[in-house]
């Protein structure tokens, strides 16, 4: 596969950060097979723990009998919920505010769910002994299809809930309805679908396990998880499980991929704790491939209504959206506290609209819990494809070209800080200079002309746009939290004697390069080498509190702490170069790595030997600490809005339905770019992502509630052969109120590629007088549209 990454117009703004297009520091380990992933990891005396799951969807538990399981030779012990009811153990509490059952007690609500717990000495008997427990299940009707869910007769899922007298969660609104109605009655024209995002799952390419030690001599639980939040995981446990927070040690190792699959807090990392609290010895619990596509987080599901109000040539007045979401069987879904829906309410895009509003509404079905922001941040990515597929729906009813019509409608950058119509504040964008940069590397009046000659012979090829603003970096806390926890992030900067540093964060990267992106940081701040810095992360004794990395919010929030931090070393540095120079403060100059007398250069203090100087013999200055050390807190003042326009040109096999992403073009700025490389591999992973959404990816369920995607054989991920060569490029538009310029970039593209690749599908289907396709847009479903039939389930 080739790439091409080219931006002629770059100039010295465009520079990256410390060092730029680095390669990444992490990189000789996992190359040479040295990462250390959860698997990897073995204690001595460690035991095994596995997970009896249910087989049906919906039914009540009549009877648990584990006596055979219990006499298997190498079994320690079998627990079922039952057993945590008497810990007080057998519910945990949800991300948002909900209960899930650690171990089923009374019913099973989900095709997978946790029933029952084995330790044994190894593996394999682990999961033999599972085979012996006899569970007496009494099915029941499953609510599977959600548009029913809420129907009078629908059976109740959670019965187990005071008060809960049919499957409703919550109503959620944003904007103005009567606003909004007010523009749609005297609208010109006013264009409606539905448009649904389905069920996918992140599936990381490490599944999710814990090991759990408990220390019953001192009372402390150290514990290996693979978590993308490790110091919020461990609040959660000290709440849960009643052990005070500092006996309890989150170690999170090197983490194979993430995608917002390992935000959550699973039953087996729970049942690990208790397994090894009964047994007195360490318990490794590691899921398998079908247990984690089939019990794990899963993300979207969402079936979006919504209604367009437009002037005939194509002005976009107002955007009106009802989406039922369906939330699976507990209300697991990992938002900030207080957007139920997450960020949804960013469905007016990149386009200045008159007014706008949205309902969602939350309900409970027979199906995985979860709702995880997979590559994006917090369901924008589901708003993103909504606004972007309408748009394309606007501009092909009106016969209007799906580009001009987005030109028209686009924020201008005057309106920059812009204040869209359901509370957000945008803080920078060029998004014309960046669409026309798209338009022009992609050669779009050149595709037109090609499409339309191909058209004249039978031949489907398809052009498809998307231009989508994500917004990232949760918080602010004082309107973003989860659980109580405000979504802050901590930094701390230590520089040793021999002027090498140590960075301690509270994020906690799943291959993003962290270890180098924050070192660039730190480098560019006070000059040490990128090579001397050691970044820390993954363990809650050894770094500062912060809420973890999910919705690309590392660099928006951590990047922020570390250039806050290592600009306070660096004042502090001053004042120690000072008094080593026997000069005031304020005679000093900063070069970067060094200060300097003003006026005398040949007088100054390199940041090793200022360090040196920090720990040594000088007389430090009043209020100066001997050292060389800064921590910070970052509270961002806002999210961060990253942009970019995409381009996608399909062709579509007329006899087979099957759809090829010829092209893919993806113009991206995430405002001041610390490291290309590690951009364009974002880029890149976001991208396949999106292809994969578009065109393969699904988790389905049949009437019984029996899942339909539960191995790599039926839930498809793409492969280079699925993908093109991408073509990247990038503007750089800086956050106004980030430390150093940044907005996020991790989940762009999974964010923006998605309707890129539908709007070309459909596009390439106009001959047909298609208008709407459902993801995926696998070759049944292509044909099936062609055939002018209803879609496939
Ligand atoms: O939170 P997460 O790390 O998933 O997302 P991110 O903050 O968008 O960062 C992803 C990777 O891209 C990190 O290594 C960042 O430091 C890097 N990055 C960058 O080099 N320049 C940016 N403007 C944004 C991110």
């Amino acid at each position: 596969m080739t790439v091409t990454e080219t931006n002629p117009a770059a100039t010295d703004e465009n520079r990256p950060i410390g060092f730029g297009r680095l390669q990444r520091k992490e990189d000789p380990r996992f190359v040479r097979g040295k990462g250390r992933y959860l698997d990897d990891i073995a204690l001595p005396g460690m035991l095994h723990g596995a997970i009896l799951r249910s087989p049906v969807a919906h039914a009540t538990i009549v009877s648990i009998d584990t006596t055979e399981a219990l006499a298997h030779p190498k079994v320690l012990a079998v627990i079922t919920g039952k057993d945590l009811e008497g810990l007080n153990l057998a519910w945990a509490p949800t991300l948002s505010y909900d209960v899930q059952a650690v171990l089923a007690t009374d019913k099973v609500r989900f095709q997978g769910q946790e029933v029952a717990f084995v330790v044994a000495e190894d593996r394999y008997a682990a999961r033999d002994a599972l085979e012996l427990i006899d569970v007496d299940y009494d099915v029941l009707e499953p609510v599977v299809d959600v548009r029913k869910a809420l129907d009078a007769d629908a059976p109740i899922i959670r019965d187990d809930k005071e008060g809960q007298t049919n499957n409703h969660i919550f109503d959620w609104e944003a904007g103005d309805s009567a606003a909004t109605d007010a523009v749609f009655d005297s609208a010109e024209v006013v264009i409606s679908e539905e448009v649904i995002y389905p069920r996918v799952h992140p599936a990381p390419m490490e599944t999710c396990g814990a090991i759990a030690d408990y220390d019953p001599i001192d009372g402390k639980l150290t514990l290996y998880e693979t978590t993308q939040a490790p110091h919020a995981h461990r609040t959660v446990f000290a709440l849960v499980a009643g052990l005070p927070e500092h006996k309890i040690r989150v170690i999170s190792p090197d983490i194979g991929g993430g995608f917002g699959n390992k935000v959550g807090i699973y039953p087996g990392y729970i049942l690990a704790v208790v397994g090894s609290i009964v047994t007195g010895k360490p318990v490794k619990w590691v899921e398998d491939r079908s247990e984690n596509l089939m019990s794990t987080s899963f993300a979207r599901d969402y079936i979006m209504k919504a209604d367009v109000a437009a002037t005939r040539d194509g002005r976009i007045l107002a955007v009106r959206t009802h989406v039922i979401a369906d939330h699976g069987a507990f209300n697991a879904s990992a938002n900030p506290t207080k957007y139920p829906a997450g960020f949804f309410h960013i469905f007016t895009g990149s386009y200045d609209l008159e007014a706008a509003y949205c309902k969602v509404t939350g309900v409970y079905t027979n199906k995985a819990p979860g709702g995880v922001a997979y590559a994006c941040s917090f369901r924008v990515t589901e708003a993103v494809y909504l606004i972007e597929r309408m748009v394309d729906i606007v501009a092909a009813k009106l016969e209007l070209d799906p580009a001009q019509i987005r030109l028209k409608n686009f924020i201008r950058p005057e309106q920059f800080p812009y204040a869209n119509k359901t509370g957000w504040e945008y803080d920078s964008g060029e998004y014309e200079k960046t669409f026309r940069l798209a338009l022009s590397r992609a050669g779009y009046e050149e595709l037109r002309r090609e499409q339309a000659e191909k058209r004249a012979n039978g031949e489907l090829m398809g052009i498809g746009i998307s231009f989508f603003t994500e917004t990232v970096g949760a918080g602010p806390r004082r309107h973003m939290d989860i659980l109580g926890l405000g979504m802050a992030d901590g930094a701390e900067v230590r520089i040793h004697p021999t002027g090498k540093a140590v960075v301690r964060l509270s994020v906690q990267t799943q291959g993003q390069g962290h270890e180098t992106t924050f070192a660039q940081i730190v480098a560019e701040e006070i000059g040490i080498p990128p090579e001397d810095i050691e970044v820390v992360h993954g363990d809650t004794d050894n770094t500062p509190f912060g809420l973890g990395t999910y919705g690309s919010r590392s660099t928006p929030v951590s990047g922020g702490a570390v250039a806050l931090a290592t600009r306070k070393v660096r004042e502090k540095a001053k004042h120690i170069a000072a008094a080593m120079l026997e000069v005031r403060p304020e005679d000093l100059e900063w070069e970067k790595g060094r200060w300097f007398v003003a006026g005398d250069p040949t007088q100054g203090k390199t940041m090793a030997e200022i360090a040196m100087g920090a720990h040594g013999t000088v007389e430090l200055p009043e209020g100066i600490d001997g050292n060389l050390d800064a921590e910070v807190t970052y509270n961002p003042p806002n999210l961060t809005f990253p942009y970019g326009a995409y381009i996608c040109v399909v062709d579509v096999d007329p006899g087979t339905g099957y759809v090829k992403v010829r092209r893919f073009i993806a113009v991206d700025d995430c405002g001041t770019r610390i490291n290309p490389m590690i951009i364009e591999g974002q880029v890149h992973g976001g991208l396949t992502d999106g292809v994969g959404m578009a065109l393969m990816e699904f988790i389905g369920f049949d009437e019984s509630g029996n899942c339909l995607g539960g191995s790599f054989m039926d839930y498809l991920i793409p492969t280079a052969m699925e993908v093109p060569d991408w073509e990247t490029d990038f503007t750089v538009t800086p956050s106004p109120h980030h430390p150093i310029g940044a907005k996020g970039i991790g989940e762009s593209a999974t964010v923006g590629s998605p309707p890129a690749v539908v709007n070309a599908v459909v596009d390439a289907l106009a001959p047909f007088g298609v208008t709407h396709l459902d993801m995926p847009c696998t070759p049944d479903r292509v044909w099936a549209a062609m055939q002018g039939r209803a879609t496939p389930p």
